[in-house]
């Protein structure tokens, strides 16, 4: 990749390992720039890859940032997005996410429910502003073409078409928004660039359609992501050029109703999967009943977009030996990973070469739903390392997790926190026998513990019970004897 050998990145960063190839994001990004119209605006969807520095190249490529939560949010802002050029979708938004949203002044919220519409609608009266706001419209037209479709039947994304256009005064119940236009989503993966196109010109009407019956002038239209990559046999990339001249003059047209008017597209997988490959080394081959298979140290806890969330692998993505590309094919394998349940294949029936231990294999075309969209936590394992490939130098945008990382967020209970264990490790702290201590006996002139002791004794306490003692609450009653010192531990363990 851009002169480094996979084996040298490796070798350098360990496995399992995502490299992203950040020239192929840059270029690809620019291909889809130079198709579309100067009226289209792209927003990166961050879902499939909300890594800072990936965020960081593209928005420096020139691409806006189309985000989900809070997080995705922080990760917009942080990797250098400004407000003004981020647009947020969800159906679930909380209302600090709101009031963040209407405090910021970012491009539009995307609206999903009339619900939330009057939520906005309240904090913007509150702060004082009149808060962009575009409404997720779940079309009445069926859509085709999506692997996933995500619109045209019941769905929890978005307001059913017949409901927004009967609700015609629903602009002047809200007068703290400023309804700018619509956003639809159709689905994900979708390969034919015609569906694309046709999907746009229906968006399209449907924009003027819900101005119409609300009253409003589309000022801003957002046609969703959703555009595919070729994973499988036979699978062919979107034709951009059919693409962009279908969407192009869709958008020409628009514009000649609404001089105005900017048109926003939210891709996600397009951009970022073709740069990514997920590298993993073969651990144990072995056979089963006749089937070769390769245990490697991934998982589909790490790359559930090869699998489908929750879901069995059902075809393969392409993957080769990258330890020796020259080796001949030896025959069908299935490669698996680490995780303790037969979903965990990575692929099934694959032609692959011998494979010996410590060979490393190569998932291609995964940038996208990679880590982020994975259980990656499962069976005690976590995130592997992402390296960032960047005209000829190798970044790491994120360390591989340690076993302590499983931890961070823990607590562990300790269910004896009683006068008993409080009690013991007292008398430990002073080499005596638990039973020898009562609760009168005092911490100084009774047990001889000087300050220093009871720095240690604390410390003691703090490990032993999961007890955080804040300096000002060092009261001297807490120290007047054993008894007093086991209340406050025992009130304050967690
Ligand atoms: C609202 C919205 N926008 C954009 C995307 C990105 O989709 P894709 O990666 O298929 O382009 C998604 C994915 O689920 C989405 O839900």
């Amino acid at each position: 990749m851009q002169g480094i050998g996979i084996s040298e990145l490796v070798e350098r960063f360990g496995t399992p390992l995502y490299v992203y190839d950040g020239d192929v994001i840059v270029q690809t990004y620019r291909r889809l720039r130079a198709a579309l119209s100067d009226a289209v605006e792209i927003f990166y969807s961050l879902k499939p890859n909300p890594n800072l520095s990936v965020v960081r190249l593209l928005n420096r490529a020139g691409a806006s940032a189309e985000v989900c939560s809070a997080g995705e949010l922080d990760s917009a802002l942080r990797a250098g997005v400004s407000p003004a050029d981020i647009l947020f979708t969800g159906p679930g938004k909380s209302v600090e996410e709101l009031q963040t949203l209407v405090g910021l002044d970012v491009r539009a919220v995307i609206c999903e429910s009339f619900d939330e519409l009057a939520r906005i609608d309240e904090l913007s009266a509150k702060a004082d502003k009149h808060t962009p706001v575009l409404l997720r419209v779940n079309p009445a037209f069926g859509v085709r073409g999506g692997r996933l479709t995500m619109a045209g039947r019941p769905r929890e994304f978005g307001i059913d078409e017949e409901q927004v256009l009967a609700a015609t005064d629903l602009l002047a119940r809200h007068p703290n928004v400023d309804v700018r236009g619509i956003h639809v989503f159709t689905g994900t993966r979708i390969l034919d660039a015609g569906v694309v196109v046709e999907n746009t010109e229906r968006i399209f009407d449907l924009a003027v359609k819900v101005g119409e019956a609300l009253g409003f002038e589309p000022r801003l239209v957002d046609i969703g992501g959703g555009l595919g990559i070729p994973y499988y046999p036979g699978e062919k990339e979107l034709d951009l050029d059919v693409l962009a001249a279908g969407v192009n003059n869709a958008v020409a047209e628009f514009l000649l109703r609404f001089p105005d008017a900017r048109v926003a597209i939210e891709p996600g997988r397009f951009l970022v999967g073709p740069g990514g490959v997920y590298a993993i080394r073969a651990r144990y081959v072995k056979w089963s009943k006749g089937e070769r298979f390769v245990i490697t140290d991934g998982g589909t806890h790490q790359n559930m977009a090869a699998v489908g969330t929750g879901t069995y692998l059902k075809r393969n993505f392409p993957m080769a030996l990258l330890s020796d590309m020259e080796r001949p094919a030896a025959g069908p394998c299935t490669v698996t990973g680490l995780l303790l349940t037969p979903t965990d294949t990575i692929g099934r029936n694959v032609e692959l070469p011998e494979i010996a231990p410590g060979d490393v294999l190569g998932v291609f075309q995964a940038g996208a739903y990679g880590p982020s969209a994975s259980i990656t936590y499962m069976n005690g394992q976590g995130f592997p390392a992402e390296i960032l490939v960047r005209q000829g130098k190798a970044h790491l945008v994120r360390s591989r997790d340690t076993t302590e990382d499983l931890f961070t967020h823990q607590i562990l209970v300790d269910f004896d926190a009683g006068a008993g264990a409080v009690r013991a490790e007292v008398a430990a702290a002073i080499g005596a026998a638990p039973e020898s201590i009562s609760d009168s006996a005092r911490l100084f002139h009774d047990l001889g513990i000087d300050s220093l002791g009871i720095i240690d004794l604390l410390t003691r306490l703090e490990d032993r019970f999961g007890l955080v003692v804040e300096p000002d609450e060092l009261y001297e009653e807490v120290f007047a004897n054993v008894g007093s010192l086991i209340d406050y531990v025992v009130a304050n363990a967690r």
